[in-house]
This record gives structure tokens, sequence and C-alpha cells, in this order.
């Protein structure tokens, strides 16, 4: 994505890093102290951390995934440290040969972090390289060529790899198969990216009331990239339309002047939403039709605005495509159609209630969407 065509209010609620969170790396936690929510996950990172350090092992590989932003980066900086290791940092698209791999994999040390962020970009044959790397911790070299040509194995030091990706359906099988453990990061409650703010703006100095950490709490979208982003860019607003203190005022002003609504959605948010309201009726419209009239990228919509729309119950995914529940059209301020829970039930979804986020099916999240039609 070209980040100088986005506009103001686009750039605040990107989900992905963008220039001006460069300074993320001083906020990031490096201790379990510091890394509020994802309770399920970090209890049981906790026990097979320990459970590892007194067998004196590596932890098993590890798979993290989900929405951009919730701290995968940071978890595994987390992990290295509590593993009292180095963490080794690269990216899949980085590794462009096989050789490129094994000349990192034969510098690890033993019980060592690789991290391998967007690994569902990793190549064909440097992801071959790696099922063995990680199954039997041993490289098969071929030496020669033609008839003459054999394989040697070199035995690898007993690593950790943490893979991270936002799209765990990209992933081939075989690779997924060798994590043995895969951890999907949800999106924050507002009391815990309250927290988070809380200490965030400590660090950074910025004064902020329990009204104003509320109120941002609340808007976020679910996730400390954007909480973070919006609590330096409210700081500006306290200082130079208030007294220096973010508070209710001030938060709401300024997340207005962002045009991000009371729920927290951006102006795409909103455009999304009224697109399968307007012009498919409510839907069900498939993703890459939808993506062709909001001019928006089918994976952009499927991995950062979606799933914040499906946890506040506005969209639903249906085998056939995207609709808008009641809520949705609540949102918009339109009327919701006379017969919307009968067409909701024959799609298989509960007209009235929400869809948490939770129940979205666990083939939902990998991509595997059901054989739905674009
Ligand atoms: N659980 C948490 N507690 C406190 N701060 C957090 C937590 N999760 C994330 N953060 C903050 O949010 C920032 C973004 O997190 P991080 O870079 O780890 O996300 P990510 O999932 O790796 O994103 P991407 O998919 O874009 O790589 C971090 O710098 C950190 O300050
Ligand atoms: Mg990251």
């Amino acid at each position: 994505m070209d980040f100088q065509d986005l506009e103001q209010d686009e750039r605040m609620i990107a989900r992905e890093r963008l220039p001006e969170d460069r300074d993320e790396k001083g906020l990031r936690p490096l201790t379990w102290d510091d890394y509020s929510g994802q309770k399920q996950v970090t209890d049981n990172l906790k026990i097979f951390i320990e459970a590892a350090m007194r067998r004196g092992e590596a932890l098993d590989h590890c798979l993290l995934y989900g929405p951009p932003g919730l701290g995968k980066t940071t978890l595994a900086g987390i992990i290295a440290n509590e593993m009292g290791v180095n963490l080794r940092i690269t990216t899949g698209p980085a590794i462009e040969k096989a050789g490129d791999l094994a000349a990192l994999l034969t510098n690890m040390q033993e019980r060592e972090v690789l991290f391998i962020d967007e690994i569902h970009r990793l190549n064909r044959s440097v992801e071959e390289v790696l099922y063995p790397a990680m199954e039997d911790f041993a490289l098969d070299i071929m030496i020669g060529k033609g008839p003459s040509a054999r394989s040697i194995r070199i035995d690898l030091p007993k690593f950790t790899l943490i893979g991270a990706t936002t799209r765990a359906g990209m992933l081939s099988a075989p690779l997924r198969d060798r994590f043995g453990m895969v951890h999907r990061l949800e999106l924050y409650k507002p009391e815990e990216l309250r927290v988070i703010l809380k200490r965030d703006a400590d660090i950074l100095g910025i004064g902020i009331d329990d009204e104003g950490l509320d109120c941002l709490a609340c808007r976020s979208r679910g996730t400390p990239r954007i909480a973070i982003r919006l609590l330096k860019r409210l700081r500006d607003y306290a200082e130079v339309r208030g007294e220096g203190i973010i508070n209710k005022e001030i938060a709401e002003f300024g997340l207005e002047q962002l045009a991000i609504d009371n729920m927290g959605l951006d102006h795409t948010d909103r455009r999304i939403m009224s697109s399968i309201a307007e012009k498919f009726l409510g839907g069900p419209v498939g993703l890459e039709t939808l993506a062709a009239c909001t001019g928006e990228d089918a994976g952009t919509i499927e991995d950062v605005y979606e799933p914040f729309l499906m946890q506040c119950g506005f969209i639903a995914k249906t085998p056939r495509g995207r609709v808008l529940a009641p809520a949705g059209w609540k949102h918009l301020g339109l009327t919701c159609p006379a017969d919307i829970d009968r067409k909701l039930s024959g799609l298989g979804v509960s007209g009235t209630a929400n869809t948490p986020d939770s129940q979205i099916s666990i083939d939902e999240m990998m991509g595997n969407n059901g054989g739905e039609k674009g």
C-alpha cells in the first residue's frame, strides 16, 4: 500500500505500521507484566515456556496469527526474553533463496528464537528447507549435479521458530502442521486497551484523565497500534485546543476531527457498510464484488476492516457472502428492511443477535470461507 495516498483519517485508523509509528519500539512491552490482554494465549505460553525452561529445552515452534497491530512481534520479543535467549528477526519476503535461510539457521545458537514475520510470504523453495529444519533440526543439502549429485544432512541447533502472519489461510498445510502451537490473537476489549493506553501515556508523559481513557479505549478498533496512534494525535489537540490534558471533551473533539465515529469506525468502514446497504440491498455480496465496488483491496477488507465490523455485529459472513446485520443498518441511520430476519435466518445467521468474533469458526479465520463466490 502506498501510504502517501492515504487520507489523514485513513492513516489514523490503518492497522499497518506507518512511518509515524516508529517510536512504537520504546512502548513495546518486554515482559508479561506489561503485556495486557490475550489472556488465553499468554496463560498457555507461560506454562509452555516454564516447562521448556525446566527441561532445558527449546520452546516448541509457535505460529501467531491475527490482524495487524495486535502484538505478534511484541509477543515474540517477550517469549525470547522470558526464555533468556536471543531473538533473531526476519520476514518471509526477505528470505529470497534457500541458501539465505540455511545461512540463518546454521548461525543459530541452541534454544534461540528465530522470528519470521509475514511467514505466509515465504517462497516454496525456502519453505522446503524449513520442513526438516523444524521437524528434525536438520538441513538437507544437495551436493553436485546430475547423476553424481547426493544429499548430505547437517545437524542444526535446537531452536524455536516463531512465525507471524495476518493470513493463516495462506499458509501451506505442511508448514502449518509443523508448528507445535498455533495461537490466534484477538481484538482487545476496551478495558484491556485502557490499561495499555494508561501505561503508554505514562511513558510518553501524556496527560489523560479517566474519561479520556474510556473514550479512546472504546474507539480504537480493539487494536493497540491504533490506540497508541490516536493517543499521540489527541495529545496535539489537548495541547493546542485544551489545557494539555486529554479529557472527554478533547477526546470527542479530536476523534470527530479525525472522522472516527462513536464506535471507532472510519469512513472506509462506513463506505463498506453503505455499499452493502445501498448497492446490494443489504447483501449477501461476495468479497471480490464488494472490493471492486468500494475500491479497496479484497485482502485488506478481509484482514483489516471485516474482523472489527463483525465483532461490532454490523456485518455477518455467510456462505453466500457478506450481509449487513440489523445493528449495521441502525448504525448507518438507515431503515432496516422489514424482511431482514427472514433473510438472515435463510442464510443461517440469527437476525438480531450480535456476531461476536468468538463465534467465527476457525475455518473462516483460516480463510476457508465455505466456497463463497466473489
Ligand atoms: N498486549 C499488549 N500490551 C501492551 N502493548 C501492546 C500489546 N500489544 C501490542 N502492543 C503495542 O502495540 C504496538 C504494535 O504491536 P506489534 O508491532 O507487536 O503488532 P503486530 O501484531 O506485530 O503487527 P503487524 O502484524 O503489523 O506486524 C507495539 O509497539 C506495542 O507497543
Ligand atoms: Mg509485527
